[in-house]
């Protein structure tokens, strides 16, 4: 199995371009259901969570052609509604299928996606969220089968704002008979962005970025072209990664207005931030970072996706600081690798409380989730010696050319 062999090799430093978010993608891939006509996507990340997409869709009856990083998908003549275990269960995102297929074929027969590294992660919400809309929906074989001839607009209120489950029912509610109101809706910027491809579908969807979103179903939606946004998450990533060797690093083709509490941790960390429209810089040179709390909740407070990244941070910085966890209720999984790495970590339920140390130590790690793997990696640019790092496909779901990228910084990286 693939490995990535890191040394710490101190301070990152130049520039580096954001790559388009990976979870504003797979909505849009889901999208591309809705319609007869084609979508043209351009800014696709180059990541594995878009190749199972990608080959579920085809799998289904789509037609892709990809360049790079752009996509034209032609679902014409899908002549399937089924999402099978076999890929389901690679990628969690999959579940997005299940609102398009249900509202443009009027049935859905998606595999539930089972266990997860981070949590158990149910989908109750997106079938409660269908099932106000009159779908019929019954668990059978390990299959989510859902049937409606047409679903109809409905008030549905999320006992927690999910992420998926928004997106899955404000495409749905795009094809239905009727208004829908969705309160208590995730408002991340990835939510936004699924609205303005919609809307450029034909679809008329007010609030999406709020908590409350109003759709007007319309009988068909058509196609159009769309620009996948960067990657806050990828951004963030490289800012800690900065921060935790001293480095003096610039991304850029970014989205600085979606950062905004990760980027006030930097800040109250120490390093030194400049902000242009589409850059950042980040300059922590000769300077160890301070010890910051950070606390996950859905958005626009701190995301879960950078909580293991401001772990590794913490395990290198000046003083201690305690992490909260509120998202995912098994997502620590990476403070038994850094501890092995000498990192001073205790743990109290969804808390960690973390004992800055002057160095790490390198040693073999294995990630056990995506982000996860980005914290070992973080830890590993600063440690002494070298760090190999198992289990790498993990890092590949969700970072493009991310060893690539690292190496352009100054960084001792290679796969073994
Ligand atoms: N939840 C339920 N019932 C549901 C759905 C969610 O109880 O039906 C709970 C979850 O257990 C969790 C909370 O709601 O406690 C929020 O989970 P959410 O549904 O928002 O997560 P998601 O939509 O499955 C997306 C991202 C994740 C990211 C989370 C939180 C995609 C494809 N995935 O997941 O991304 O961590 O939102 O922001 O958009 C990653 O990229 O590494 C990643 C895991």
């Amino acid at each position: 199995m693939e490995k990535l062999l890191i040394t710490g090799n101190g301070p990152l430093r130049g520039e580096v371009q954001i790559a388009g978010a990976k979870n504003a993608a797979l909505p849009i891939l889901a999208a591309a259901l809705l319609s007869r006509e084609p979508l043209d996507i351009s800014n696709i990340p180059q990541v594995r969570d878009i190749d199972t997409a990608l080959q579920l869709l085809q799998l289904l009856g789509c037609a892709v052609e990809r360049s790079a990083t752009d996509l034209h998908i032609d679902s014409s003549a899908v002549d399937s509604v089924r999402a099978p275990y076999e890929l389901v269960k690679t990628m969690r995102g999959s579940i997005l299928l299940l609102g398009p297929l249900l509202a443009r074929f009027g049935e859905a027969d998606v595999s539930l996606p089972g266990g997860c590294a981070i949590g158990s992660r149910p989908v109750n919400e997106h079938i409660a969220g269908l099932a106000a809309m009159g779908a019929r929906i019954r668990i059978e074989a390990g299959y989510i089968k859902a049937q409606a001839a047409r679903l109809r607009g409905a008030h549905f209120s999320f006992d927690v704002p999910s992420v998926t489950a928004t997106e899955n029912l404000m495409m749905a509610a795009a094809l239905a008979q009727g208004g829908t109101v969705l309160e208590n809706c995730a408002m991340e910027p990835e939510v936004g962005d699924l609205a303005r491809l919609l809307v450029g579908m034909g679809a008329h969807i007010e609030g999406a970025g709020s908590s409350t979103i109003r759709i007007e179903g319309v009988p068909a939606l058509h196609g159009t072209s769309h620009r996948v946004p960067p990657d806050r998450i990828e951004t963030g990533t490289f800012l800690v990664a900065a921060a935790a060797t001293r480095g003096d690093v610039r991304v850029t083709h970014t989205e600085p207005d979606f950062l905004h509490h990760v980027l006030g941790k930097l800040e109250q960390a120490g390093a030194r931030l400049q902000l242009g429209p589409d850059w950042i810089r980040l300059d922590t040179r000769g300077k160890r970072c301070k010890a910051v709390n950070v606390t996950t909740a859905p958005y626009p407070a701190f995301p879960t996706d950078m909580q293991a990244q401001f772990m590794a941070l913490n395990a290198l910085a000046e003083g201690s600081a305690t992490v909260v966890e509120n998202i995912f209720e098994n997502r620590f999984m990476h403070v038994a690798e850094l501890q092995r790495m000498g990192a001073a970590i205790e743990l109290q339920g969804h808390t960690a409380i973390v004992q800055g140390r002057e160095r790490l130590q390198g040693a073999p790690v294995m990630a056990t989730d995506l982000r996860a793997s980005a914290s070992l990696i973080i830890a590993a640019l600063a440690a002494d010696g070298e760090t190999s790092i198992d289990r790498v496909y993990h890092l590949d779901r969700g970072y493009a050319h991310i060893d690539r990228k690292l190496a352009q910084l100054g960084a001792l990286i290679r796969r073994g």
